[in-house]
């Protein structure tokens, strides 16, 4: 008989598994990234089974060197994954075993991979989300600055991508700062949920070891522990909600990028990306291309793929553990890699946004933008808005006729749709009197944007 210990299949089996399900079934080439927290796991594991009497001082002492040893390894890259060994859990304790010899083969007491995993994943995620509430508050920042030196540049405000009303660009500017908050909350709203311990769930009905689980959800930083054993090893929720997060954030991003691209178009020409986040075309020596809004658009695909596949995965899963969960992985990590990228690349390319107020300003001209600025001047002189409406509805045919702006007509010109008007109108016609004239909280007016900045400054230092 072979000594288990050499082997990677067990005694149950008389024969290895083939190579095609070998292949099949390993993790390890995607897992291995979890071996940081894999082995901060394992410390507190160990640090508890002593405490609780399990495991002597000696085989602690054992297992914190080995480890430590470990992570140097696999650090310096010079740790040898194996396929055999199947995932990182697997190929972690061999090599624990290879270097101290039993005390490494008693590490396991009290635990299984199935509580083990969900307590890597749930670290590695914890780590992500930190790093990216970071980013996302940066996002913010650079858009913040751009809003700053934008608290009065008119540009037209659009709906139905026709030219509405007129706006700040700093004011749409913090619509994207707003949306950012609540994804910035999102995530650390979820956060709360992934910060539990599975541990100690161990296969999926917990163990008959004396064991401590609050011990080690306070070593590892965890707010308390999953209360229910066969919850704790087979829900994945707190992952799908953190990749329902990420594609808001994705889509909040694409909507961004649409625009940046609109107003790239020559058409618009209201901004222009800076030179390094632009490419050529190979045939076309005219061009310059806005292909990193257009990537972060199409990734977006991707991050709401990604949040289908975990939802699917989970949907119709018996309790409590099973393999389908392996495949939690790949979507997870591309989801955090895929999002840390977008939001680096983002805030550096908001910080090298030019912008061209003149032809902000010519678009909203074209547009008859202070139309409802006339209508509300009828109104407050009397006018039902009804009716106030179709005569600037004349009014404006009319200019369009004359191929002029509403605030170019003469006083008698504009005097023939309503005896109301008044010489005053032209303060009200002016691109200027309309954004002053929204002056409320969340409005338009370049103080109210100028103050919103302020506020939302205040909101990501508190927070
Ligand atoms: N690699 C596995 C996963 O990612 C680890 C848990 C395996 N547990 C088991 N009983 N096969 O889910």
């Amino acid at each position: 008989m072979q000594d288990a210990s050499n082997k990677a299949w067990s005694g149950r089996f008389a024969e290895p598994v083939s190579d095609l399900v070998k292949r099949f079934t390993a993790s390890v080439e995607f897992d291995k990234r979890l071996a940081e927290f894999d082995i901060e796991g394992s410390l507190a594991h160990a640090q508890m089974l002593n405490k609780v009497g399990v495991l002597s001082d000696d085989d602690l002492s054992a297992i914190s060197a080995g480890m430590a040893a470990i992570l140097e390894e696999i650090r310096a890259g010079k740790f040898e994954w194996s396929v055999d060994l199947e995932d990182v859990h697997m190929n972690i304790e061999r090599r624990l075993t290879d270097r101290i010899g039993d005390a490494g083969k008693r590490l396991h007491t009290g635990r299984s991979r199935n509580d083990q995993v969900a307590t890597d994943v749930r670290l590695y995620l914890r780590a992500a989300i930190d790093t990216l509430v970071v980013l996302v508050k940066d996002l913010q920042s650079a858009l913040i600055e751009l809003a700053e030196k934008n608290i009065a540049t008119a540009m037209p405000g659009f709906t139905h991508l026709q030219v509405a009303q007129p706006v700040t660009f700093g004011h749409h500017l913090l619509a994207y700062v707003e949306m950012l908050e609540r994804d910035r909350e999102r995530l650390i709203d979820g956060r709360k949920r992934v910060n539990r311990l599975p541990l100690g769930a161990a296969a999926l009905a917990g163990t008959s070891y004396p064991i401590d689980r609050h011990m080690v959800a306070s070593l590892l930083g965890f707010d308390g522990v999953c209360e229910n054993s066969l919850d704790a090893v087979s829900d994945r929720d707190f992952a799908i909600e953190f990749c329902a997060t990420a594609s808001l954030i994705m889509t909040h991003l694409s909507r961004l990028s649409e625009e940046l691209i609109l107003w790239m178009n020559p058409r618009f020409g209201f901004i222009d990306l800076a030179d390094r986040f632009c490419t050529g075309s190979s045939i076309m020596p005219q061009k310059k291309n806005p292909d990193i809004p257009e990537l972060v658009r199409g990734k977006t695909g991707r991050i709401n793929g990604n949040l289908m596949a975990l939802l699917t995965l989970m949907k119709s899963q018996p309790l409590a553990y099973n393999k389908d969960n392996q495949e939690d992985k790949e979507p997870l990590f591309d989801t955090i890699d895929t999002l840390i990228a977008t939001l680096r690349v983002y805030a550096d390319m908001m910080r090298g946004v030019v912008v061209k107020p003149e032809a902000m300003r010519r678009a909203l001209r074209q547009g008859f933008a202070t139309a409802t600025d006339l209508a509300d001047y009828l109104v407050k002189r009397g006018l039902a808005f009804r009716d106030a409406h179709e005569a600037v509805a004349q009014a404006v045919r009319y200019a369009e006729t004359a191929r002029k702006d509403l605030a170019e007509l003469t006083l008698v010109e504009l005097r023939s749709f309503s005896p109301l008007i008044g010489e005053d109108i032209f303060e009200f016609l002016t691109i200027e009197g309309s954004l002053a004239a929204r002056d409320h909280v969340g409005g338009t007016a370049p103080q109210q944007v100028k103050a919103a900045i302020a506020r939302a400054k205040q909101r990501l230092t508190s927070t």
